[in-house]
């Protein structure tokens, strides 16, 4: 717990010299869906395609943590809020060591995803909804959760009896349906080439 001779340490380097020396931007793409929407399949598409043009990136991915940092976290409202909290902390360290991190959860509650944006500049918060109903994500069950979680196996999934409230103005909005795994990721890419966090092109360098 901090006290009040917990201090903090400037450090020598700062965020823009770590940005400037890898020629991006760094910045927070926070993915939100269903379980099974396709948020770290699009994701790890884009980290690809980020890789690929020689940007610096990282991937936080649900599944994964779950098995470390927030190994003791369960799915009651208070172990996500826990889990979404952790990762805001992490995820903010990683945009401060000049990143594109990108973090694939859940996170189904708007006051959690607000607690992450808060944390960081405003441009430096994306925030990507991969908008796959529930009808379509059941059909995938990718992982066969939805089936058990139908049949009283698992409780508290989310979209059967945990809630997900979905963003109500994520600046990409990807409807998944009918749409290939690189046409999606390719939106985000877009939307950093845009927004001038990566370069126009594969070939240009970064202004
Ligand atoms: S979050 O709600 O706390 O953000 P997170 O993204 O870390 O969830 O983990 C979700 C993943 O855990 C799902 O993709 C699924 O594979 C698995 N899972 C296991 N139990 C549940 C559950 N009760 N609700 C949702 N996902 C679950």
């Amino acid at each position: 717990m901090k006290t009040e001779n917990t201090v903090w340490h400037e450090q020598h380097i700062d965020k823009q010299q770590r940005a400037e020396l890898k020629q991006q931007k760094p910045c927070l793409l926070w993915y939100t869906g269903l379980s099974g929407s396709g948020k770290s399949t699009i994701a790890n598409a884009v980290d690809a395609m980020l890789f690929e043009r020689s940007c610096h990136s990282y991937l936080l991915d649900g599944d994964n943590v779950r098995h470390g940092l927030n190994g003791d976290l369960g799915f009651s409202d208070v172990d996500r809020v826990e889990n979404i909290r952790r990762i805001s902390e992490v995820a903010k360290l990683f945009v401060d060591a000049g990143l594109i991190v990108s973090t694939a959860f859940i996170s189904p509650f708007r006051a959690d995803r607000a607690l992450a944006e808060s944390k960081l500049a405003p441009a430096e918060f994306i925030e990507v909804f991969i908008d796959t109903p529930i009808e379509i994500c059941e059909q995938r069950d990718p992982k066969g959760l939805y089936k058990l979680a139908r049949a009283g196996e698992i409780k508290d999934f989310t979209g059967i009896d945990s809630a997900y409230e979905a963003p109500e103005k994520a600046q990409i909005h990807i409807n998944t349906d009918g749409k290939s795994i690189e046409q999606c990721a390719q939106q985000v890419v877009d939307y950093l080439a845009e927004h001038g966090i990566i370069a126009k092109s594969k070939a240009a360098s970064f202004q």
